[in-house]
């Protein structure tokens, strides 16, 4: 996959809707209920951070969930965009971009959000491609001015800012040009997953859904 796919298949996803959860999941036995709940809240793109021994049984679960499209995230080696495709994941989010990963995303048919920070980070990703990225982490990085004045010199670049995001603060990136969606853990809180109260999850779902891009 050369990166120019992997940028247009990255905003498909990033396109699905305003916000992509970012979740980290102990669990797998509640993967199917967590993915349908925020699925049905209006959240169809899913990304299952590889920061839990279950995690990849987790999105191997998730992918079982109808309408749901789910990603692997915290992709740092060739071995976890292996594991990720394998386990059946349909895109990779990273924190950073390296050479190594890139390399693995494309020869592997991942499609990768490639996380950056600056905007020789932004433009080197740029050289090789890339034009859909991920701007980690969003909040400690300057947040949304940080993000709209990396949009005026390089405008071709659109961003799915992650870390640090809200329900507060969404708004201040999702109406920035360069901003396709945003990235957040706070449609999963964990006392609510714990609780297995779907329901609760799909309304925090349905309310992020309405953010207005
Ligand atoms: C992460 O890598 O954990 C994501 O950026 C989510 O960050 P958040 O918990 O601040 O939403």
């Amino acid at each position: 996959m050369t990166p120019q796919e992997a940028s247009k298949a990255a905003a498909d996803v990033c396109n699905l809707a305003p916000v992509v959860p970012v979740l980290v999941v102990d669990d797998a036995s509640i993967a199917q209920d967590l993915a349908a709940a925020l699925v049905h809240g209006g959240l169809p793109a899913l990304e299952v951070t590889l920061r839990t021994p279950a995690a990849l049984e987790v999105i191997a679960e998730m992918a079982k969930v109808a309408g749901g499209v789910v990603g692997a995230g915290t992709l740092l080696t060739p071995q976890d965009v292996e594991a990720a495709k394998a386990a059946g994941a349909t895109f990779g989010v990273s924190p950073g971009a390296t050479d190594l990963i890139l390399d693995a995303c494309e020869a592997n048919d991942l499609p990768l959000l490639p996380g950056t920070a600056t905007a020789s980070e932004a433009m080197r990703l740029l050289e090789r491609g890339y034009t859909v990225q991920k701007f980690f982490p969003a909040a400690a990085n300057g947040g949304a001015p940080a993000l709209k004045a990396i949009g005026a010199p390089i405008p071709q670049v659109k961003f799915c800012p992650t870390g640090g995001v809200s329900l507060q603060n969404a708004h201040e990136y999702l109406s920035l040009p360069n901003t396709l969606c945003v990235g957040g853990s706070w449609v999963a809180p964990k006392d609510l997953v714990t609780a297995k109260d779907w329901a609760g999850i799909t309304a925090l779902a349905k309310e992020a859904a309405a953010l207005a891009r």
